[in-house]
Protein backbone atom coordinates (compact mmCIF):
# COMPACT_ATOMS: atom_id res chain seq x y z
CA UNK A 1 0.00 0.00 0.00
CA UNK A 2 2.93 2.25 1.36
CA UNK A 3 4.39 1.27 -2.47
CA UNK A 4 1.17 1.97 -4.16
CA UNK A 5 0.75 5.55 -2.42
CA UNK A 6 4.65 6.67 -3.53
CA UNK A 7 3.64 5.58 -6.65
CA UNK A 8 0.63 7.55 -7.43
CA UNK A 9 1.59 10.60 -5.82
CA UNK A 10 4.44 10.72 -7.76
CA UNK A 11 2.17 10.37 -10.81
CA UNK A 12 -0.36 12.81 -9.50
CA UNK A 13 3.13 15.31 -9.20
CA UNK A 14 4.40 14.73 -12.61
CA UNK A 15 1.15 14.52 -14.53
CA UNK A 16 -0.04 18.35 -14.60
CA UNK A 17 -2.20 19.94 -17.25
CA UNK A 18 0.50 22.34 -19.69
CA UNK A 19 3.74 20.77 -18.42
CA UNK A 20 6.01 18.21 -19.59
CA UNK A 21 9.81 16.75 -18.82
CA UNK A 22 13.42 17.93 -18.92
CA UNK A 23 15.68 15.02 -20.02
CA UNK A 24 19.15 15.56 -19.06
CA UNK A 25 20.19 12.51 -18.59
CA UNK A 26 23.09 12.67 -21.03
CA UNK A 27 25.32 10.12 -20.43
CA UNK A 28 29.72 10.83 -20.79
CA UNK A 29 29.57 10.24 -24.23
CA UNK A 30 26.32 12.42 -25.23
CA UNK A 31 27.07 15.27 -23.20
CA UNK A 32 30.70 15.20 -24.72
CA UNK A 33 29.11 15.34 -27.88
CA UNK A 34 26.57 17.99 -27.30
CA UNK A 35 29.81 20.70 -25.55
CA UNK A 36 31.79 19.78 -28.53
CA UNK A 37 29.10 21.83 -30.62
CA UNK A 38 29.45 24.97 -28.56
CA UNK A 39 33.37 24.27 -27.86
CA UNK A 40 33.31 23.02 -23.93
CA UNK A 41 35.24 20.50 -22.46
CA UNK A 42 33.26 17.18 -20.91
CA UNK A 43 34.56 17.87 -17.17
CA UNK A 44 33.09 17.03 -14.17
CA UNK A 45 32.95 20.50 -13.51
CA UNK A 46 31.55 21.68 -16.92
CA UNK A 47 28.71 19.34 -16.43
CA UNK A 48 27.63 20.55 -12.74
CA UNK A 49 27.51 23.97 -13.81
CA UNK A 50 25.90 23.49 -17.28
CA UNK A 51 22.80 21.28 -14.86
CA UNK A 52 22.93 23.73 -12.35
CA UNK A 53 21.98 26.43 -15.08
CA UNK A 54 19.29 24.01 -16.19
CA UNK A 55 18.03 23.24 -12.96
CA UNK A 56 17.85 26.84 -11.19
CA UNK A 57 16.50 28.68 -14.28
CA UNK A 58 13.98 31.06 -12.67
CA UNK A 59 10.22 29.78 -13.14
CA UNK A 60 11.01 26.06 -14.82
CA UNK A 61 8.66 24.92 -12.72
CA UNK A 62 5.93 26.63 -14.27
CA UNK A 63 6.30 24.19 -17.43
CA UNK A 64 8.47 21.00 -16.18
CA UNK A 65 7.16 19.01 -13.34
CA UNK A 66 9.88 16.40 -13.79
CA UNK A 67 13.31 16.66 -14.90
CA UNK A 68 15.64 13.00 -15.79
CA UNK A 69 18.92 13.18 -14.28
CA UNK A 70 22.09 11.09 -14.72
CA UNK A 71 23.84 9.21 -12.07
CA UNK A 72 26.02 11.59 -11.62
CA UNK A 73 23.72 14.69 -11.17
CA UNK A 74 22.31 12.83 -8.62
CA UNK A 75 25.58 13.59 -6.82
CA UNK A 76 26.41 16.76 -7.55
CA UNK A 77 25.21 20.20 -5.70
CA UNK A 78 24.84 23.52 -6.78
CA UNK A 79 27.65 26.50 -6.35
CA UNK A 80 25.79 26.99 -2.26
CA UNK A 81 26.31 23.18 -1.44
CA UNK A 82 22.65 22.39 -2.24
CA UNK A 83 21.88 18.50 -3.63
CA UNK A 84 20.62 18.97 -7.54
CA UNK A 85 17.97 17.09 -6.60
CA UNK A 86 17.09 19.08 -3.87
CA UNK A 87 17.05 21.69 -5.69
CA UNK A 88 15.03 20.61 -8.97
CA UNK A 89 12.54 19.33 -6.43
CA UNK A 90 12.74 22.99 -4.66
CA UNK A 91 11.32 24.62 -8.02
CA UNK A 92 8.59 21.96 -8.07
CA UNK A 93 10.18 19.40 -10.40
CA UNK A 94 10.34 15.73 -9.49
CA UNK A 95 13.94 14.41 -9.83
CA UNK A 96 13.82 11.11 -11.82
CA UNK A 97 17.04 9.55 -13.21
CA UNK A 98 17.99 7.22 -16.20
CA UNK A 99 18.73 3.85 -15.18
CA UNK A 100 19.53 1.73 -18.35
CA UNK A 101 23.41 1.38 -18.81
CA UNK A 102 23.40 1.84 -22.42
CA UNK A 103 22.94 -0.35 -25.69
CA UNK A 104 25.01 -3.08 -27.18
CA UNK A 105 24.51 -4.74 -30.18
CA UNK A 106 21.99 -7.99 -29.77
CA UNK A 107 23.99 -11.20 -30.65
CA UNK A 108 22.70 -12.86 -33.90
CA UNK A 109 20.77 -9.59 -34.84
CA UNK A 110 22.82 -7.85 -37.38
CA UNK A 111 22.06 -4.09 -37.24
CA UNK A 112 19.77 -4.51 -34.14
CA UNK A 113 20.37 -3.04 -30.18
CA UNK A 114 19.40 -3.98 -26.75
CA UNK A 115 19.74 -2.12 -23.65
CA UNK A 116 21.45 -3.25 -20.79
CA UNK A 117 21.06 -2.43 -16.81
CA UNK A 118 18.99 -5.21 -15.31
CA UNK A 119 21.76 -7.03 -13.35
CA UNK A 120 21.70 -4.92 -9.50
CA UNK A 121 18.54 -2.85 -10.63
CA UNK A 122 16.93 -2.89 -7.69
CA UNK A 123 19.90 -2.21 -5.79
CA UNK A 124 20.94 0.89 -7.42
CA UNK A 125 16.96 1.83 -7.43
CA UNK A 126 17.45 1.84 -3.72
CA UNK A 127 20.53 4.55 -3.38
CA UNK A 128 19.40 6.47 -6.41
CA UNK A 129 15.67 6.82 -3.97
CA UNK A 130 18.03 8.03 -1.18
CA UNK A 131 19.18 10.67 -3.36
CA UNK A 132 16.34 12.01 -3.89
CA UNK A 133 14.90 10.24 -6.88
CA UNK A 134 11.09 9.32 -7.53
CA UNK A 135 10.88 7.85 -10.88
CA UNK A 136 12.93 6.31 -13.46
CA UNK A 137 13.80 5.88 -17.19
CA UNK A 138 14.88 3.12 -19.68
CA UNK A 139 14.88 3.61 -23.74
CA UNK A 140 15.16 1.28 -25.95
CA UNK A 141 16.26 1.71 -29.02
CA UNK A 142 14.76 0.34 -32.67
CA UNK A 143 16.92 1.27 -35.97
CA UNK A 144 15.04 1.07 -39.12
CA UNK A 145 15.54 -0.27 -42.59
CA UNK A 146 13.12 -2.62 -44.48
CA UNK A 147 14.46 -5.31 -42.59
CA UNK A 148 15.04 -3.54 -39.31
CA UNK A 149 14.48 -4.23 -36.17
CA UNK A 150 14.06 -8.10 -36.67
CA UNK A 151 11.39 -9.70 -34.49
CA UNK A 152 13.96 -11.22 -32.19
CA UNK A 153 14.99 -7.21 -31.28
CA UNK A 154 11.16 -6.02 -30.85
CA UNK A 155 10.69 -9.54 -28.56
CA UNK A 156 14.32 -8.93 -26.61
CA UNK A 157 13.57 -5.21 -25.69
CA UNK A 158 9.97 -5.73 -25.37
CA UNK A 159 10.99 -7.71 -22.59
CA UNK A 160 13.71 -6.01 -20.81
CA UNK A 161 11.52 -2.41 -20.65
CA UNK A 162 9.19 -4.67 -18.87
CA UNK A 163 11.33 -6.63 -16.37
CA UNK A 164 12.79 -2.88 -15.39
CA UNK A 165 9.14 -1.18 -14.93
CA UNK A 166 7.90 -4.43 -12.79
CA UNK A 167 11.61 -3.33 -11.05
CA UNK A 168 10.87 -0.01 -10.65
CA UNK A 169 7.17 -0.32 -9.31
CA UNK A 170 8.23 -2.65 -6.60
CA UNK A 171 10.65 -0.52 -5.47
CA UNK A 172 7.77 2.79 -5.73
CA UNK A 173 9.67 4.21 -8.30
CA UNK A 174 7.57 5.25 -11.81
CA UNK A 175 8.69 3.59 -14.46
CA UNK A 176 9.02 5.87 -17.98
CA UNK A 177 9.17 3.10 -20.61
CA UNK A 178 10.84 4.64 -23.49
CA UNK A 179 10.97 2.53 -27.15
CA UNK A 180 12.72 4.85 -29.45
CA UNK A 181 12.31 4.07 -32.97
CA UNK A 182 15.45 6.17 -34.86
CA UNK A 183 14.21 8.62 -37.34
CA UNK A 184 17.70 7.93 -38.79
CA UNK A 185 18.00 6.49 -42.03
CA UNK A 186 15.71 6.56 -45.71
CA UNK A 187 12.75 4.83 -44.57
CA UNK A 188 9.23 6.39 -45.42
CA UNK A 189 6.48 7.24 -42.58
CA UNK A 190 4.63 4.89 -43.72
CA UNK A 191 7.42 2.36 -42.87
CA UNK A 192 8.11 4.43 -39.56
CA UNK A 193 4.14 3.68 -38.82
CA UNK A 194 4.33 -0.22 -39.33
CA UNK A 195 7.64 -0.62 -36.87
CA UNK A 196 6.14 2.41 -34.05
CA UNK A 197 2.85 -0.12 -34.28
CA UNK A 198 4.75 -3.01 -34.04
CA UNK A 199 7.05 -2.19 -31.43
CA UNK A 200 4.81 -0.74 -29.31
CA UNK A 201 2.32 -3.74 -30.00
CA UNK A 202 5.00 -5.64 -28.19
CA UNK A 203 6.26 -3.51 -25.74
CA UNK A 204 2.45 -3.72 -24.15
CA UNK A 205 2.20 -7.07 -24.58
CA UNK A 206 5.46 -7.49 -22.65
CA UNK A 207 3.89 -5.42 -19.86
CA UNK A 208 1.29 -7.26 -19.20
CA UNK A 209 3.09 -10.25 -19.10
CA UNK A 210 5.32 -8.80 -15.95
CA UNK A 211 2.34 -7.50 -14.04
CA UNK A 212 2.97 -3.61 -15.07
CA UNK A 213 0.47 -1.11 -13.53
CA UNK A 214 -0.23 0.84 -16.29
CA UNK A 215 -1.63 3.42 -14.05
CA UNK A 216 1.78 3.64 -12.43
CA UNK A 217 3.87 4.05 -15.15
CA UNK A 218 4.33 6.98 -18.26
CA UNK A 219 4.98 6.06 -21.69
CA UNK A 220 7.91 8.30 -23.58
CA UNK A 221 7.55 7.19 -27.65
CA UNK A 222 8.85 8.35 -30.37
CA UNK A 223 6.49 10.74 -33.31
CA UNK A 224 5.81 9.06 -36.50
CA UNK A 225 8.31 10.42 -38.45
CA UNK A 226 9.71 9.60 -42.26
CA UNK A 227 13.27 9.02 -42.30
CA UNK A 228 15.99 12.04 -41.83
CA UNK A 229 17.29 11.48 -45.50
CA UNK A 230 13.91 10.29 -46.74
CA UNK A 231 12.87 12.22 -50.09
CA UNK A 232 9.62 13.30 -49.07
CA UNK A 233 9.12 14.77 -45.68
CA UNK A 234 5.75 15.12 -44.30
CA UNK A 235 3.53 17.97 -42.91
CA UNK A 236 2.66 18.62 -38.82
CA UNK A 237 -0.90 17.72 -39.26
CA UNK A 238 0.39 14.34 -40.96
CA UNK A 239 2.98 13.62 -38.66
CA UNK A 240 0.16 14.32 -35.75
CA UNK A 241 -2.57 12.44 -37.34
CA UNK A 242 -0.11 9.20 -38.25
CA UNK A 243 1.14 9.33 -34.37
CA UNK A 244 -2.03 9.50 -32.84
CA UNK A 245 -3.56 6.66 -34.65
CA UNK A 246 -0.76 4.42 -34.00
CA UNK A 247 -0.75 5.50 -30.31
CA UNK A 248 -4.47 5.00 -30.64
CA UNK A 249 -3.78 0.90 -32.26
CA UNK A 250 -1.49 0.22 -28.92
CA UNK A 251 -1.55 2.26 -26.11
CA UNK A 252 -4.03 1.32 -23.34
CA UNK A 253 -5.96 4.17 -22.00
CA UNK A 254 -4.99 2.94 -18.63
CA UNK A 255 -1.44 4.48 -19.07
CA UNK A 256 -1.06 7.89 -16.66
CA UNK A 257 0.47 10.40 -19.66
CA UNK A 258 2.39 9.87 -22.51
CA UNK A 259 5.50 11.81 -23.37
CA UNK A 260 7.21 12.10 -26.65
CA UNK A 261 10.79 12.62 -27.19
CA UNK A 262 12.44 14.63 -29.68
CA UNK A 263 14.50 12.34 -31.30
CA UNK A 264 16.70 15.05 -33.29
CA UNK A 265 13.64 16.83 -34.33
CA UNK A 266 14.47 21.03 -34.29
CA UNK A 267 13.05 22.56 -31.31
CA UNK A 268 10.27 24.35 -33.24
CA UNK A 269 9.35 20.95 -35.19
CA UNK A 270 8.85 19.60 -31.86
CA UNK A 271 6.61 21.96 -30.64
CA UNK A 272 4.51 22.04 -33.75
CA UNK A 273 4.43 18.46 -33.77
CA UNK A 274 3.54 18.39 -30.04
CA UNK A 275 1.00 21.04 -30.39
CA UNK A 276 -0.88 19.57 -33.31
CA UNK A 277 -1.01 16.26 -31.49
CA UNK A 278 -2.69 17.72 -28.95
CA UNK A 279 -5.34 19.33 -31.11
CA UNK A 280 -6.52 15.88 -33.09
CA UNK A 281 -9.60 16.02 -31.19
CA UNK A 282 -10.55 13.33 -28.17
CA UNK A 283 -7.64 11.01 -26.68
CA UNK A 284 -7.54 9.27 -23.36
CA UNK A 285 -4.09 10.16 -22.27
CA UNK A 286 -2.55 13.22 -21.41
CA UNK A 287 0.40 13.80 -24.39
CA UNK A 288 3.50 15.99 -23.29
CA UNK A 289 7.04 16.64 -23.96
CA UNK A 290 9.62 14.71 -22.49
CA UNK A 291 12.39 16.32 -24.45
CA UNK A 292 16.26 16.25 -24.23
CA UNK A 293 17.53 18.36 -27.33
CA UNK A 294 14.40 20.13 -28.42
CA UNK A 295 14.83 21.89 -24.72
CA UNK A 296 18.42 22.25 -24.50
CA UNK A 297 20.11 22.93 -27.90
CA UNK A 298 18.68 27.04 -27.64
CA UNK A 299 20.13 27.57 -24.33
CA UNK A 300 23.24 25.22 -25.11
CA UNK A 301 23.78 27.35 -27.77
CA UNK A 302 23.28 30.61 -25.76
CA UNK A 303 25.62 29.34 -22.57
CA UNK A 304 28.98 28.33 -24.90
CA UNK A 305 30.52 27.24 -21.18
CA UNK A 306 30.40 31.40 -20.31
CA UNK A 307 29.12 31.96 -16.58
CA UNK A 308 28.10 35.77 -17.77
CA UNK A 309 25.87 33.70 -20.65
CA UNK A 310 24.42 32.01 -17.77
CA UNK A 311 21.10 34.82 -17.65
CA UNK A 312 20.68 34.56 -21.29
CA UNK A 313 20.59 30.87 -21.31
CA UNK A 314 18.34 30.42 -18.57
CA UNK A 315 16.25 32.74 -20.72
CA UNK A 316 16.33 30.46 -23.62
CA UNK A 317 15.69 27.50 -21.60
CA UNK A 318 12.66 29.25 -20.22
CA UNK A 319 11.22 30.24 -23.33
CA UNK A 320 11.45 27.03 -24.83
CA UNK A 321 9.95 25.34 -22.21
CA UNK A 322 6.70 28.03 -22.04
CA UNK A 323 6.65 27.30 -25.97
CA UNK A 324 6.28 22.83 -25.31
CA UNK A 325 3.75 24.37 -22.27
CA UNK A 326 1.49 25.73 -24.39
CA UNK A 327 2.14 23.09 -26.95
CA UNK A 328 1.12 20.28 -24.48
CA UNK A 329 -2.24 22.60 -24.25
CA UNK A 330 -2.46 22.95 -28.33
CA UNK A 331 -2.05 26.42 -28.27
CA UNK A 332 1.51 26.92 -29.18
CA UNK A 333 2.20 29.90 -31.94
CA UNK A 334 5.25 29.84 -33.08
P1 LIG B 1 15.76 13.78 -27.08
O1 LIG B 1 14.51 14.58 -26.83
O2 LIG B 1 16.97 14.62 -27.38
O3 LIG B 1 15.53 12.65 -28.03
O4 LIG B 1 16.15 13.11 -25.68
C1 LIG B 1 15.15 12.52 -24.95
C2 LIG B 1 15.67 11.35 -24.25
O5 LIG B 1 15.52 11.21 -23.06
C3 LIG B 1 16.34 10.29 -25.04
O6 LIG B 1 16.52 9.16 -24.25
Amino acid sequence: MQTENALQSTIDAIVQDGKGLLAADESGGTIAKRFKTIDVESTEENRRAWRTLLLSTPGLGQYVSGVILYEETLGQHADDGEPLPSLAARQGIVPGIKVDTGKIALAHASGDEITQGLDGLAARLEKYKAQGARFAKWRAVYNVSETLPSRLAVQANAESLARYAAICQEAGIVPIVEPEVLMDGGHSIDRCAQVTELVLHEVFHALHRHAVVLEHMLFKPSMVLPGKTYARQAGVEEVAARTVSILGRTVPPAVAGIYFLSGGQTPQEASAHLNAINRTGRRPWPLSFSYGRALQEPPLAAWRGKPENVKAAQQALLERARLNGAAARGCYDA
